[in-house]
């Protein structure tokens, strides 16, 4: 009998929630990873994961969880679920050199009758043709000798009414038989499964719902470029629109797409679909679009400024918010860092305001922390709303800042307030 019911490869924001629903349920769980300083900082208590607090950690520990680097607790695991990166390269191809390399680690230690998952987001096929073959190297064969499946993760970091439990669980496995034991193993901890006919459906389920999140972001704020010339209010506008019970689904513009998701997961479609011999142009469009926000903030902060007779060079920038999303410390592809980029080229004295952001860089330079956000926006020339943090007191920017470019839409507009 296997002393581990789960081990979790990759304790990151996807392979922690995981592991904590897990253990809550009452499963014996361990989670293997390459960082030691992310075994050490989980077996101390300290958690590096919004979602999940020292005291959440602390409850795990006491029920049995534990973190490892030693990747042999692998051999003693009924179920494997591997949550590792799947960022782009350099040529912005997908990169999936750690699913690559915890494939290889599971075939090094796995043993007859274990269940694979891949939660990790991949292009259809992944599991198929890169994991199986990695893992059928120890001679066992998969739908055989293991069972095999693929099972998007769709956590929301910071997400209060959505979790890992009560958000639909899709799961596709290698044959009937490896789908329905990965179904029983979510069904453990996870509220509804929703079985599929096969891991490329379930792989391609989860590029669909990111890639039509991407399009439709990139749709409205294509909108708010147009609709500033046209004179139009688009927030009214998507309000009023989304008053439509059905057949429709309100997206809003921002300064750019950021996270490990949305500005990623899109080129792992459009790389599949190149292989045919033509793009997927929904996606490349979407792409231009959205790339091009932060250069279109920093063009209206420019013209905000300009009416009041002053020039970016010298200007006293403040950013609020240099996170990808509100409420939560993320900070991978931010579309705060082009923004604050372009600024400093042309000359911005800048700071930021950020309750999730201790310490702050832009290409090696430090930019200036503000603690107190009243006086941050009264000392600003132009204030930049990024993100719109629940703990900003929205009231103190409208009251005290002389100079606001909202880019969320969340301020009442006014003389020393413009929206996107
Ligand atoms: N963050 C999200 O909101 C989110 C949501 C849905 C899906 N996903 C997908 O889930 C996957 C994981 O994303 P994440 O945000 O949890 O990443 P992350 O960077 O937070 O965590 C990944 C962890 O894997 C570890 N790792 C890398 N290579 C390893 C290896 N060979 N063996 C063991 N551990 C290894 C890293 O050290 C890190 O701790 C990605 O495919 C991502 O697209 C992420």
């Amino acid at each position: 009998m296997s002393g581990f019911d789960l081990a979790v490869i990759g304790l990151g924001y996807v392979g922690m929630p995981l592991a904590k629903e897990a253990t809550t349920a009452g499963l014996k769980v361990v989670g293997v990873d390459v960082d030691p300083r992310k075994v050490d900082a989980l077996n101390a208590g300290r958690s590096y994961i919004d979602d999940l607090t020292d005291a959440d950690l602390d409850h795990m520990l006491a029920n049995g969880f534990s973190a490892t680097l030693d990747a042999s607790v692998l051999a003693d695991s009924a179920t494997i679920v591997i949550c590792v990166p799947t960022p782009l390269d350099e040529d912005h191809r997908p990169d999936l050199s750690a699913v690559e390399g915890a494939s290889a680690t599971v075939a090094a230690h796995m043993v007859k009758g274990t269940l694979v998952v891949l939660e990790s987001t991949t292009w259809p096929g992944t599991t198929d043709e890169v994991v199986r073959p990695l893992l059928e190297k120890t001679g066992l064969a998969a739908g055989l000798d293991f069972h095999l499946a693929f099972s998007p993760e769709r956590i929301d970091p910071g997400n209060p009414k959505y979790g890992l439990r009560n958000t639909p669980k899709v799961v596709g496995g290698y044959t009937d038989t490896c789908r329905d034991r990965a179904a029983a193993f979510y069904a453990r901890f996870v509220e509804q499964v929703v079985p599929v006919s096969g891991t490329r459906e379930a792989e391609m389920a989860k590029l669909l719902e990111n890639t039509y999140r991407h399009v439709n972001i990139a749709l409205v704020n294509e909108m708010a470029i147009f609709c500033d010339e046209l004179g139009v209010d688009l927030w009214e506008a998507i309000e009023a629109a989304a008053t439509k019970p059905f057949g429709f689904q309100k997206f809003l513009p921002g300064p750019g797409v950021g996270g490990h998701c949305i500005p990623v997961d899109p080129s792992y479609l459009s790389y599949t679909v190149r292989k045919l011999g033509y793009p997927f142009r929904f996606v490349e469009l979407a792409q231009e679009i959205n790339e091009r926000m932060p250069g279109y903030v920093v063009a209206r902060a420019q013209r905000a400024l300009n009416r009041q007779r002053k020039a970016v060079n010298g200007a006293r920038v403040v950013l609020l918010g240099v996170t990808y999303k509100p409420d939560i410390a993320d900070e991978r592809e931010t579309p705060a860092l082009p923004v604050a980029r372009a600024l400093l080229d042309l000359g911005a004295e800048l700071s930021f305001v950020d309750p999730h952001v201790s310490k702050w860089q832009v290409d090696g330079t430090d930019i200036p922390r503000e603690a107190d956000l009243a006086a941050a926006v009264e000392g600003a020339d132009i204030t930049v709303l990024l993100q719109p943090h629940a703990a900003f007191d929205l009231s103190v920017i409208e009251d005290k800042a002389r100079l606001v470019l909202d880019t969320r839409g969340v301020l009442a507009e006014g003389s020393r307030v413009e929206r996107l």
